[in-house]
C-alpha cells in the first residue's frame, strides 16, 4: 500500500462521515410536512416517504410544482382547495387520474396529527 492510496482512503472516509447523504448518492428530502392553514378542518399531511422517498425523482415536484422550502407554496395564501381543484400544487397529481382526487378523499390528506 503506497502513501497515495492511504491518503485517498482517508479522504473518502472523511467525506463519507461529513456528508453521509453525498456518500450514498441520496439527497436529503423534506420528511413529513404539515400544512395547517385549514380553518376548522384537520391539518394536511405531506409525506416525502410516501411520495417515493429518497428513491423518487425529486424533479417530479421540485422546483416545478414546489420549491424546496417549507411554507413557500402557501406564502400569500395561494395554496387553497380552490387552486388545488384547478390543478395546481397537490392538485397537479391529485386529480383522480394520477392520484386520488382533491374533490373527494378529504380524510386522506386532512388527518389529525
Ligand atoms: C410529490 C411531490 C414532492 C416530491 C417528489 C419531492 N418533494 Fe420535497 N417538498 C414537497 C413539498 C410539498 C414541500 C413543501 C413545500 C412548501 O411548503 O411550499 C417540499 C419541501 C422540501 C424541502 C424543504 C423542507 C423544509 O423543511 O423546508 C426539501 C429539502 C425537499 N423538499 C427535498 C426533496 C428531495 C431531495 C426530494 C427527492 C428525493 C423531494 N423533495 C421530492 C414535495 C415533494
Ligand atoms: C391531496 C390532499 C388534499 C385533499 C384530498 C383535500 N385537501 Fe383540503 N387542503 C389541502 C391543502 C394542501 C390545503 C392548504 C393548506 C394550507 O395552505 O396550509 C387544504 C385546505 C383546505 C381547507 C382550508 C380552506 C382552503 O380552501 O384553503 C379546507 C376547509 C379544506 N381543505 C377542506 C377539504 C375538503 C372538504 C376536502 C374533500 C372534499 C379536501 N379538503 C380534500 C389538501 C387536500
Ligand atoms: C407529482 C405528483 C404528486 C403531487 C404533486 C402530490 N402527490 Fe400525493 N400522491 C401522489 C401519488 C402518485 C400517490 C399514491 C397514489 C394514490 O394514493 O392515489 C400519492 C399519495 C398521497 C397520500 C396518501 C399517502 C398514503 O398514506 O399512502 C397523501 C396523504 C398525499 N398524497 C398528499 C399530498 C399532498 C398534501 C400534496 C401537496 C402538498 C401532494 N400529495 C402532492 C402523487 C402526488
Amino acid at each position: 500500500m503506497d502513501k497515495t492510496y492511504l491518503t485517498t482512503k482517508t479522504l473518502m472516509l472523511v467525506v463519507a462521515l461529513t456528508f453521509p447523504t453525498l456518500a450514498t448518492g441520496a439527497e436529503k428530502h423534506g420528511g413529513d410536512i404539515w400544512f395547517k392553514d385549514t380553518k376548522n378542518f384537520a391539518p394536511v399531511i405531506f409525506s416525502h416517504d410516501k411520495h417515493g422517498g429518497a428513491g423518487n425523482p425529486c424533479t417530479d415536484c421540485h422546483d416545478t410544482i414546489f420549491k424546496k422550502e417549507k411554507g413557500s407554496a402557501d406564502a400569500g395564501n395561494a395554496m387553497t382547495m380552490k387552486t388545488l381543484k384547478q390543478g395546481e400544487y397537490c392538485g397537479t397529481c391529485h386529480d383522480g387520474q394520477k392520484a386520488f382526487s382533491v374533490k373527494s378523499s378529504c380524510k386522506k390528506c386532512h388527518i389529525k396529527p
